[in-house]
């Protein structure tokens, strides 16, 4: 069960905006505009919104891979630029485990490289540990022996999940980490994320752009987009009735399907976000950004939340 008493990490009114372009033409680009979230241990917060909403520049934060312009960033209620950390208490698994496993050693090395880096392990350790965290994960410990490319995709999804939980991380986030999978071994690895969640007791960031897919893991559902959160809800209470156009949207229900326009990328700053693409728009949206408020339990930025 998730200790909502502490948060291992929390991003409290943060906003980045990416610059590009030479000093004389620079761009902004806007990908976080006052996030603020909490993850408690063993809890798994889903982020969902289209692509480019601003969930792989969360990750980043939470990650201490990118400061935040305003606001801040807190791992276990200290600024995580400056709170003397291990390493290995965050780790990150990607859509691709070509990323975490090197496809010229072989698999039981790269698994075993988070302790061999913490240097405080002996080598049989190691191989003992690496033993156990493949078993932890499906795969045959002779496995370890062989090479990235003669494991199945889904192995290597799993192998790569070994490597990140070796070191028995607080933290883990999975950014696409199913998207490349076929759907059975999608549904193997989700149940694997639960399984060793309920283990080891670590708070997960499951990002994704697939509804679906975290519907299996997250308690908590927080929907983006344009780099804001619209709407953040108990997943079984979200499933049952999102209260967010855009989260229906993304639901694709049967029985109820909201269809947006096409993106527009534009944001008002007076405006809900949404406005120029949402079917429930009205006049008030263009002119009213909407805030956050509780409707039936969930919280959701929409002016016209409580018809739905
Ligand atoms: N390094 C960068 N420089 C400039 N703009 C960036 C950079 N990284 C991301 N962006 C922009 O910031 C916005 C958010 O990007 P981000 O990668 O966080 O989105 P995402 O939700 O993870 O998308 P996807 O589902 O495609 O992975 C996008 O508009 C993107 O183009
Ligand atoms: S505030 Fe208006 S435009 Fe925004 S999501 Fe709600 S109905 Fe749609
Ligand atoms: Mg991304």
């Amino acid at each position: 069960m998730p200790d909502i008493a502490t948060p291992v990490v929390a991003l409290d009114h943060v906003s980045v905006t990416y610059q590009s372009g030479p000093p004389w033409a620079r761009l902004s680009h806007p990908a976080a505009n006052d996030v603020t979230l909490e993850i408690a241990a063993g809890e798994t917060v889903g982020l969902v919104g289209e692509s480019g909403s601003g969930k792989t520049t969360i990750g980043k934060l939470v990650l201490g891979l990118l400061n935040a312009d305003t606001g801040h960033v807190l791992f276990d209620g200290e600024p995580l630029a400056r709170r003397r950390r291990r390493n290995a208490d965050i780790q990150l698994v990607l859509q691709h485990p070509e990323w975490a496993l090197n496809p010229f050693l072989k698999v039981g090395t790269s698994i075993a490289e988070p302790l061999a880096v913490a240097g405080s392990t002996t080598k049989k350790e190691r191989r003992s540990k690496v033993g156990e965290l493949l078993e932890m994960v499906g795969i045959e410990a002779s496995m370890a022996t062989r090479y990235p490319h003669q494991l199945s995709g889904g192995q290597r999804q799993r192998a790569a999940i070994a490597r990140a939980l070796i070191s028995r991380p607080r933290l883990v986030v999975f950014d696409e980490a199913v998207s490349a999978l076929d759907v059975s071994a999608q549904a193997q690895v989700l149940n694997l994320i639960k399984e060793t969640q309920q283990q080891q007791g670590y708070a997960a960031l499951f990002i994704s752009h697939d509804l679906a897919a975290v519907r299996y893991v997250a308690d908590r559902l927080i929907v983006m987009y344009l780099g804001s959160i619209v709407a953040e809800a108990a997943a079984d209470v979200f499933y049952g009735r999102p209260k967010h156009p855009y989260a229906v949207a993304l639901m694709e229900r049967e029985d109820d399907p909201v269809t947006l326009g096409p993106p527009d990328g534009v944001t008002t700053s007076t405006g809900c976000p949404l406005a120029g693409r949402c079917p429930c728009a009205i006049e008030r949206c263009v002119t009213d950004r909407p805030e956050m408020r509780v409707v039936l339990g969930q919280r959701v930025a929409c002016h016209r939340a409580d018809e739905l």
